[in-house]
């Protein structure tokens, strides 16, 4: 038995080398001297890792590339000898779409792309395409006291995450992480290095802004930046296990907090939250308010704990702005290392957008919710509802002219994650029961929270729905005809 497994073992590891190595590739990266890795190379392993270990993929070429240059000469040879392109920034995509989404992709893995730059008369940074988040923040804060909206992990890349959206607790105040992009430097599939804003080459730029992985590879991105606030205080309020053990307290809360919500006496732009819930029956309210503990505590916590059931703890306080980012963060320091990254879990998640049209989610709803997170779950998972919309919002002043970005109406946003999970079929019973607890709304989803499970139709009416996505697949056709950039979801895959 053990001879013959050992056998087929042998026979699948040849079958499968033999899929992913691509001998035109090879010989073309190397004429051109491309620094890449190549299956079999001592550094290919650990490179082709992505964050989600739960889908792994081979890639033919993992390409390391130092300028434009490499990137171009690396898109020609990738067109010729017709492989499939990702771009990798940090590697982060939910369903690992930065390793290709398949086996046999050339990944052109931007890590060598450090650079930030704040330009101190136009307060514009230029930051190369495989720069991750925490090294952001510190880098544009440590240049000039400058700051960024954008989520909260420091170990998320630049690339997808910017692109494809971008929420933390600050983009009510200054937007998502998408809105700061002034201009782009773009390797095109014509391999091509182009640099588009608003006004040159402007509809890549629309595009590029909600479906890069589609267009193209940005190699630099120009962002605006704000002034960081001196202190921003930040406060949480935990009630344990009590809501989980009482439908009608959960579903109050929630309702009286969407109520608080949409309350333009109480809440703007300078307030934003985010709901916590989890397997072992957490429950927590944590947000930002960008003003003083003093009148965060004497004007709007009474309203928002008026009409909840009494939590069990209460926190507020004041940070200065990085120590801020490590507390958001959750480590020690939001630096992270510039090569060998190696943090990863193994998980399935999945989102839903709610439209604040339909004023949100009705009591229907959040019962079934209850009724179902109540029991005992298979797998551990946690669910995040963070507030998109509401009085003020920066995320939704914005609307489809601005970015191939759809995902401006909403009032909250659900994140739905398990971890280890033994099948999907859990996570998918929490979207589930919410979709069909209101099959008068258009629920959504959000592009950064990327769902392998979908068939790319799926996707695209979820993602940008038909009016944007029939826009996007005509500037496809236009940029990319032979579809050199791809993953299953891609703009064009039918
Ligand atoms: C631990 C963790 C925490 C997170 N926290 C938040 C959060 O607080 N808020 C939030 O909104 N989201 C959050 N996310 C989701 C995150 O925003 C997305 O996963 C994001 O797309 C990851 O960006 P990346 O560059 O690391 O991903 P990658 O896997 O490198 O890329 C994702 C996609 O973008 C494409 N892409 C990457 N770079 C480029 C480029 N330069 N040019 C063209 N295409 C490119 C890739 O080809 C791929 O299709 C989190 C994810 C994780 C795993
Ligand atoms: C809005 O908030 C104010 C307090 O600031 C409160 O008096 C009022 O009742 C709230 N409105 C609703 C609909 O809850
Ligand atoms: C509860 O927490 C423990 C310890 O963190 C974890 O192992 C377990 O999977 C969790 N259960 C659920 C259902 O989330």
């Amino acid at each position: 038995m053990k001879f013959l497994s050992t056998i087929a073992a042998g026979l699948l590891a040849a079958g499968y080398a033999a899929a992913v190595a691509n001998k035109a590739v090879d010989a073309c990266l190397k004429g051109n001297k491309v620094p890449a890795s190549y299956p079999g190379d001592w550094d290919y392993d650990e490179l082709a890792e992505p964050f989600n270990l739960r889908l792994q993929y081979k890639p033919a070429a993992i390409v390391l590339p130092e300028t434009n240059k490499h990137v171009q000469d690396a898109v020609v040879c990738a067109s010729q000898s017709g492989l499939k392109v990702q771009a990798k920034s940090g590697g982060h995509s939910y369903a690992s779409f930065s390793s290709g989404g398949k086996d046999g992709s050339m990944i052109i893995d931007l890590q060598p792309l450090q650079n930030i730059q704040l330009d101190k008369t136009t307060n514009v940074a230029k930051v190369g395409g495989g720069v991750r988040l925490g090294n952001l923040a510190q880098g544009v804060w440590d240049q000039g006291k400058r700051a960024i909206s954008h989520g909260t992990c420091p170990g998320v890349g630049i690339g997808g995450h910017f692109t494809h959206g971008g929420y933390g607790h600050t983009s009510r105040n200054w937007g998502i992480a998408l809105d700061h992009i002034v201009g782009l430097d773009v390797v095109t599939a014509d391999g091509k290095l182009l640099h588009a804003t608003a006004t040159e080459n402007k509809e890549l730029f629309w595009a590029l802004r909600g479906a890069a992985e589609s267009f193209g590879i940005v190699t630099n991105f120009y962002l605006r930046t704000q002034a960081a606030p001196k202190k921003v205080t930040y406060f949480q309020f935990q009630w344990a296990d009590t809501l989980f053990k009482n439908k009608k307290a959960f579903t109050d809360t929630f309702l009286h907090i969407q109520t608080f919500s949409q309350n333009a006496s109480v809440v703007d732009n300078r307030i934003s939250y985010g709901i916590y819930l989890d397997g072992n029956a957490t429950y927590n309210l944590g947000g930002t308010f960008f003003g003083t503990g003093a009148e965060f505590k004497s004007t709007i916590k009474p309203e928002f704990l008026r009409g909840t059931a009494p939590p069990t703890q209460v926190a507020v306080e004041e940070y200065e702005w990085i120590p801020y980012l490590i507390l958001m963060s959750d480590k020690t320091d939001i630096k992270e290392p510039l090569t060998g990254y190696d943090e990863h879990d193994t998980f399935f998640a999945k989102s839903i957008t709610v439209p604040e049209a339909d004023g949100g989610l009705t009591a229907t709803t959040l019962n079934a919710f209850w009724d179902y997170i109540s029991k005992p779950a298979p797998y551990s998972y946690f669910v995040i509802i963070n507030l998109y919309g509401g009085p003020g919002s920066a995320i939704n002043t914005k609307d489809t002219n601005f970015a191939a970005y759809n995902d401006r109406d909403s009032l909250w946003v659900f994140q739905n994650y398990g971890t280890n999970p033994t099948s999907l079929d859990y996570i998918n019973g929490i979207n589930d029961v919410i979709i069909k607890s209101q099959p008068e709304t258009h629920f959504g989803a959000y592009l950064n929270y990327v769902d392998p499970s979908y068939s790319a139709k799926e996707a695209h009416e979820l993602y940008y729905g038909q009016e944007l996505y029939s826009k996007l697949a005509t500037l496809k056709k236009k940029y990319d005809p032979k579809q050199v950039f791809w993953m299953p979801q891609a703009i064009g895959v039918s």
